[in-house]
């Protein structure tokens, strides 16, 4: 009988005996270890780098030394003679073959599961785990004596050397199949999805297969090209949407479908096409073809996420907010308008409701509340605010109709974050004199410098995050009230405060331009937050509780307001400050994680499933909720941990009425 050889795999810790000469990579395979390889084993990829431990290893009773394996053989020698040599203590699996017993280490980019670090310490990391892979196959050459198609040679190749059953053949695959074939002579690499999918096949062997994860927003898309054999993002690249020249915000595109006949066919269009245009810039930057790109993902808002599957949204712009679908949806590239590999797929992360869409699914993917026993509230501010709130054992969802005052919209001086839109602001509570910051600088107003510096962008308008901040600093200061009204009294004490009609204007910069928080902003801003936090408060309701553990802000707004002052202002209900933070682009992260791990995909659709949607529209305490948020904070609600950080002011309530009062705005988009 042929000498048995103990090998022992680390991390993994797995084991087992096996006879002389077989390799280091069969016996990964056939003890389930995570050792990757594209070639087969023929030593030409280096997928199966391993490491070999020297020494006495008690703890698993051998000996390991690298003279328990084979000597370096010639395929390890034209490998290295090509690719450069392999580390220290380094083989390839695949030709490496055991002799006695040995510890063997899979360093992480050998492993097919690897590990992605995220940036941020306090999300999960991403285990790759792509839905396409790569396969280096050799066919058969055609032979007149038993006729056969190339592509049952193919298949036949793919089942002998990788047991892969391929289904139907896609038709723009075979296209190409008989030149590639000729073109790698013989040796090819394909592309294989869901385990029996051919979207692709390259002439020679192809290392590395590439995806794009797109988030579209209402405003700007944004695209992200990732390796999905190591997970890096390789390329980034945004574009406005172009969808904006049928309507700013979402309920005019909507509008926009419903009185011109046909106009939802000019909007499909003119998103796939943006996207189209993102997919050539990120291969132009990582350069790459575009043939490379073997699967993309996107995830976008209901109406975005309607219009790119070439959807009708004219349901979406009125209540029962019907959506078409909400599953998760695979399609092919091509019908959707993307020229990438000939018989790629786009996976589309699945939409929670007629408001709540699939960014916010990839919000939740990539927060993972529903992995937290911590009640955790998870917001997107936006024209719309997606709101998710809950934990490991009930999740809830709404949105929550906050206007554009947050994105500097319709504010007197207000603009969107750019440079030179003022987005920090402190004022003195003795003297009510102002000093802020621009985007562009790290200086403050009142700083030696800042106008020299300011000169190269100008001082332009408030910004959302300055806005939030503005008038948080005009409540702790007292020049408002807890009602929001502007204190005509304090003219007396600064000339910041001017009168304009009934109602009073604080002057922030009183240089060129005038940039001013007048009534109006004030209640718009109001009006706003008062919508978010009464959604918010439905949720609690629904949930049964009455405070968050852990608040996280999704979204570009949410990751430059400071958390402190959205608490003063009352936009978010009181929490440790401690446990407050923003995501960044979580959405956009969500759809990233969904193109490196396809369990993600299941998981994703399984907890949107299970997510219990609140539709404010009809919540009878709505209303009540959304009158008490009106105040600053809050009108019923206590904010004892803000209390702690920040001296909140006694209530001052002040008799002048003020502009627009108790109207509240109901709007989507
Ligand atoms: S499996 Fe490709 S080099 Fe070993």
């Amino acid at each position: 009988m042929t000498e048995q050889h103990r090998i022992v795999f680390t991390p993994s810790g797995k084991r087992g005996d096996f006879a002389e000469g077989t390799s280091v990579l069969e016996a990964a395979r056939s003890l389930g270890v995570d050792v990757d390889s594209v070639c087969g084993g023929r030593g030409i990829c280096g997928r199966c780098q391993v490491l070999v431990a020297e020494g006495d290893f008690a703890k698993h009773g051998i000996q390991s030394t690298a003279d328990h394996l084979t000597e370096w053989n010639s395929v390890e020698e034209r490998y290295t003679s090509k690719r450069g040599a392999l580390g220290e203590h380094r083989r390839l699996g695949c030709q490496a073959k055991l002799c006695g017993d040995v510890v063997i280490d899979v360093p992480p980019e050998s492993q097919v599961h690897r590990q992605v670090v995220r940036k941020k310490a306090e999300t999960r990391a991403i285990t790759l785990e792509p839905v396409v892979r790569l396969y280096f196959v050799e066919v058969a050459e055609p032979d007149i004596d038993s006729p056969s198609s190339d592509y049952t040679r193919l298949v036949e190749a793919l089942k002998t050397q990788w047991n892969i059953d391929a289904s139907m053949p896609d038709l723009a695959v075979l296209r190409g199949l008989q030149k590639t074939l000729r073109k790698g002579e013989w040796k090819v690499t394909i592309a294989v999805r869901k385990g029996h999918d051919i979207v692709a096949i390259y002439p020679g062997l192809i290392e590395t297969a590439y995806g794009v994860a797109v988030d579209v927003g209402s405003t700007t898309i944004a695209a992200h090209l990732s390796d999905l054999y190591n997970g890096e993002t390789l390329a980034s690249a945004g574009l406005m949407n172009p969808q904006i020249r049928f309507g700013e915000d979402l309920m005019s595109r909507v509008s926009y479908v419903m009185m011109n006949p046909g106009g939802e066919v000019e909007m499909t269009d003119a998103v796939r096409a943006a996207l189209d245009d993102l997919v050539g810039e990120v291969v132009k930057e990582a350069g790459i073809t575009r043939e490379g790109i073997v699967e993309m993902t996107v995830v976008g808002n209901p109406i975005m996420h309607h219009l790119f599957l070439g959807l009708d949204p004219t349901e979406l712009g009125g209540a029962p907010f019907a959506l078409t679908l909400d599953k998760g949806q695979d399609v092919k590239a091509r019908e959707v308008g993307l020229s990438i590999a000939p018989g790629a797929f786009v996976y589309l992360l699945p939409c929670i409701a007629g408001h709540v869409g699939a960014d916010t699914a990839g919000v939740v993917l990539s927060e993972a509340p529903h992995l937290n026993d911590d009640v955790t509230l998870v917001v997107d501010v936006g024209t719309n605010a997606e709101i998710v709130l809950g934990n490991k054992k009930r999740l809830l969802a709404c949105s929550s109709p906050t206007g554009p005052a947050f994105e500097g919209a319709q504010l007197s001086s207000g603009q969107r974050a750019a440079p030179g839109a003022i987005e920090r602001v402190r004022i003195d509570h003795e003297t009510l004199e102002p000093k802020f910051k621009i985007i562009g600088s790290d200086l403050w107003s009142n700083e030696v410098g800042f106008w020299e510096e300011a000169a190269k962008t100008g001082v332009n308008g408030i910004c959302g995050s300055g806005i939030i901040e503005a008038i948080a600093e005009m409540y702790l200061a007292g020049v408002i009230t807890q009602d929001g009204v502007i204190d005509g009294d304090l003219q007396a004490r600064t000339p910041r405060i001017v009168g304009e009609g009934r109602t009073f204007t604080y002057v922030l910069n009183d240089g060129e331009p005038r940039i001013t928080i007048t009534q109006a902003d004030v209640r718009a801003i109001q009006l706003g937050k008062a919508a978010l936090y009464a959604g918010v408060k439905l949720l609690l309701d629904h949930y049964g509780v009455d405070h968050v553990d852990r608040i996280t802000l999704a979204g570009a707004f949410g990751s430059h307001i400071d958390v402190k002052y959205a608490m003063v202002l009352g936009l978010i209900p009181d929490c440790d400050l401690t446990k407050v933070g923003s995501a960044g682009n979580a959405a956009g992260t969500g759809a990233r994680i969904a193109l490196l791990n396809e369990t993600a995909r299941s998981e994703i659709e399984s907890v949107v499933g299970k997510i219990e949607k609140i539709e404010t529209a009809m919540e009878p305490k709505f209303q009540a909720h959304f009158v008490s948020a009106m105040a600053i904070p809050n009108k019923v609600d206590v904010f004892s941990n803000l209390a702690k950080v920040v001296t909140l002011p006694p209530p001052k309530v002040h008799a002048e009425p003020a502009e627009g009062e108790g109207g509240r705005r109901r709007r989507r988009g």
